[in-house]
């Protein structure tokens, strides 16, 4: 039998890709989200039967009531932290807030998250997939504290991994590249027609996130050339620095106007 599987962010792009080819795989799934409405229509979409939990993921008292609704009909042993918000712009433009929601988002309520949820299942057998980006292993202009979020969920993963190797708890890190969902702003949609980026539908992502689900590996990136990029920038990123650099004044036009003055 397939495991249940409780999947963040599921009314956003690549999360509602997710859901159906789960859902047509026959998962039973919980999907999380903070939008009744959104959640429903996915609801009535797909095949099977299914729950949605409502809740914000940065609030304390939700995570624990989104665990216990996600439980309360038998265990997921699948947990897939897909849930996360984007941030692009000049750094000296940014809010303290936006800076601040970012990383609790996307890194300290994905840590907490993940620690409820394996302490909620008594560290059985189970599987936690958390979703970084091509920017959890690029340092990218207008990207800084996206960045440093993604950055920093990847350490985690890689950690938890390790701790966990010679358990029965799989911990792995999916990383896609630029993908056609609303967390891009029209300036990003912009810039990566400038710089001639590619961007992968949710559909595509979501068949590789499966792929690495489905197996036994720990980690995957999607595309070309990011995943080479990727790796080039851990061994040599001074080649990724001149690279970048070229692309740099194209970048910073599209910072929400908020250049460097
Ligand atoms: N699209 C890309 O270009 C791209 C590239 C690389 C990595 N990723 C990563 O892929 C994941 C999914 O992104 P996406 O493109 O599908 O974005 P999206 O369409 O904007 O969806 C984001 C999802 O996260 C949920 N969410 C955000 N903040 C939340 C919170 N505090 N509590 C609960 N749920 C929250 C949203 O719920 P609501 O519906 O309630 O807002 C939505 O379901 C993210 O982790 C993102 O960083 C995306």
């Amino acid at each position: 039998m397939l495991p249940k599987c409780l999947l963040t962010g599921a009314s956003g792009g690549i999360g509602k890709a997710v859901a159906k080819q789960l859902a047509e795989k026959g998962y039973s799934l919980v999907l999380q989200g903070r939008n009744r409405e959104k959640l429903t229509q996915l609801l009535s979409e797909l095949p099977g039967l299914h729950e949605i939990v409502i809740g914000d993921l940065n609030n304390d008292n939700d995570r624990g009531l989104i665990l216990s609704q996600a439980f309360k009909s038998g265990d997921p042993t699948v947990l897939i932290n897909n849930a996360g918000v984007s941030l692009f712009s000049a750094f000296n433009h940014l809010e303290s807030n936006e800076i601040s929601q970012t990383i609790e988002t996307n890194l300290t309520s994905t840590i907490l998250f993940t620690y409820e949820f394996l302490k909620k299942l008594l560290y059985q057998k189970s599987t936690v997939m958390n979703i970084g980006s091509a920017f959890g292993a690029i340092g990218y202009p207008g990207y800084s504290i996206y960045c440093a979020s993604k950055f920093g969920l990847k350490g985690f993963t890689e950690a938890l991994s390790r701790e966990f190797a010679n358990s029965d708890i799989r911990v792995c890190y999916f990383a896609p590249r630029a993908t056609d969902t609303n967390i891009n702003s029209t300036n990003v949609i912009e810039m990566n027609k400038s710089l001639g980026s590619k961007i992968d539908s949710p559909d595509v992502v979501a068949t590789e996130l499966i792929e690495l689900l489905e197996g036994t590996g720990l980690r995957r990136s999607v595309g070309w050339p990011e995943k080479f990029f990727a790796r080039l920038n851990g061994v040599f990123p001074e080649i990724v620095d001149r690279a970048l650099n070229k692309s740099l004044p194209t970048i910073l036009k599209f910072t929400e106007g908020k250049n460097y003055e």
